[in-house]
């Protein structure tokens, strides 16, 4: 199948212009100015921008936590990914605790096969350090796993401790892989938990009162500092508070390997949200939680200028109405997570670029290109050039959409973001050549999806 992509705007990570992106198969031919090619089919783009995909490094599909399952599976979750513009995820495979690593992997594998209609990775969660880990990363990296999520928070379910911490960030330093730290220092956060819930204090908000900034920002610079020792590059994932950002613009300074996400929940939604009346601040039970509105500048400030080089969702929703109420009388006991995977790039578009905080360029390079990059995906995944696969996106700049739970298609019940005005939506998505998107329908198949292996930092 050959696919012209006509007369849109090109927007990659360093250029716009006006030209025509030809597609041969899975994998972009040649991108010019009014090529002169027979195509099978012709998509107009004019008066839109074409895209490279969305990557979103950061999703938790099908994924067990606090007694329950995250309510979107590779099936659910991918359609609506591809919906928002998203083409490629990396999802968090779990180890089991006294389970093996390659456990984890094949039961990640069948978890997405058959069921993801855009392409994913692995990142994998060590949920315990053990020696054997130390022999069983090596080869996990080999099939492209090449980046390892550690925990500085939830004692007793993910916490790893500073020795632990330290050895797998040495490991993965030989092995060339990346380590995502969950910088929350849990320990501190359960004393505050258990402080709130003997006052008295079972709400919502609590949920963000036990968790403050410091927590957060002691535990980047922690996590900062054993990776500096350690001489490994870190990836601070869903970073919330400004405090903690500082901690990472520090460590760059200095020269370190430090990179940090954030999320839209981080830019768009704040403490104020757990303050709605009744069980409704349960929607925004998140770690990190979410921080105060006038903190935001920092975060768009970081995003501006290449302290946060990434925008991804943290994907992990339940729903208001099941899962959320496991914690209606205690807010400790509320899964962790929100929905988001859908509606990242229309916000981030939509709070970015059209309110002129971002540039056109930049906000391709945060939602795609350096996601690809930082974990061994570019130049198959993240920008528009031949070789690269084709999996892109025909955005509309112009068009509006009101974010509703009942017009999205994430398996939950809720959106964080009701009733919120979007401009800019994805109208024309294309992973690998073929168009799954089109018209507000999905024409893909589940399965088609496949499996990236990831190089290591000393391969790519
Ligand atoms: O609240 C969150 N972030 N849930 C997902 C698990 C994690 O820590 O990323
Ligand atoms: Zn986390
Ligand atoms: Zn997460």
């Amino acid at each position: 199948m050959k696919t012209l992509i006509r007369g849109g705007t090109i927007v990659t990570a360093t250029d716009r212009y006006v030209g025509d992106v030809f597609i041969d198969g899975e994998t972009i031919h040649s991108v010019g100015t009014q090529l002169d090619v027979e195509a099978d089919r012709v998509v107009d783009a004019t008066d839109k921008l074409v895209i490279p995909g969305g990557i979103d490094v950061h999703t938790h599909l099908d994924m067990p936590f606090g007694g329950t399952y995250s309510v979107d599976d590779f099936q659910t979750g991918t359609i609506a990914a591809a919906f928002g513009g998203t083409t490629t995820i990396v999802d968090f495979a779990i180890q089991e605790r006294g389970g093996t690593l390659r456990q984890a992997f094949d039961t990640w594998r069948q978890k997405a096969d058959g069921k993801a209609v855009i392409d994913y990775g692995f990142h994998m969660i060590l949920s315990e350090f053990q020696e054997s880990l130390i022999e069983e990363m090596g080869p996990l990296a080999e099939e492209g796993v090449t980046s390892f999520k550690l925990f500085m928070a939830y004692p007793g379910v993910f916490y790893m401790d500073d020795a632990g911490i330290f050895r797998a960030m040495q490991r993965s330093k030989e092995i060339g892989a990346t380590i995502c730290m969950h910088a929350e220092n849990g320990p501190v956060i359960d004393v505050l938990i258990e402080q709130a819930l003997r006052a008295g204090h079972r709400e919502p908000k609590y949920h963000a009162l036990t968790r403050p900034p410091r927590a957060e920002a002691e535990a980047t610079h922690r996590a900062l500092c054993l990776a500096e020792m350690a001489e490994v590059p870190v990836y601070i994932v869903h970073l919330s508070a400004a405090e903690a950002l500082a901690e990472v613009t520090r460590a760059r300074n200095r020269g370190l390997e430090a990179f940090a996400e954030t999320c839209p929940q981080y830019l768009f939604l704040s403490y104020d949200n757990y303050e709605e009346p009744g069980f409704e601040g349960a929607k925004y039970v998140m770690s990190p939680p979410l921080r105060a509105k006038e903190k935001q500048h920092e975060l768009w400030r970081g995003l501006k200028f290449n302290d946060l080089q990434s925008i991804s969702t943290d994907h992990c929703p339940f729903c208001f109405n099941e899962g959320k109420q496991l914690g209606r009388d205690d807010f400790s006991k509320i899964p962790n997570g929100a929905p988001g995977i859908e509606t990242r790039m229309s916000l981030t578009y939509d709070g970015g670029v059209t309110a002129g905080r971002i540039s056109v360029n930049r906000w391709v390079e945060l939602t795609s290109t350096s996601p690809a990059k930082i974990f061994g995906l570019f130049p198959r995944k993240g920008t528009i050039a031949p070789g690269s696969d084709a999996d892109v996106v025909v955005f509309d700049p112009n068009a509006e959409q009101v974010l509703r739970a009942k017009d999205l298609h994430m398996a939950v019940d809720y959106n964080p973001y009701e009733g919120r005005r979007v401009k800019g939506v994805a109208e024309v998505v294309l992973s690998r050549g073929e168009v799954i998107i089109e018209g507000g329908q999905f024409c893909g198949k589940p399965g088609r999806g496949q499996f990236l292996p990831r190089l290591t930092r000393t391969s790519s």
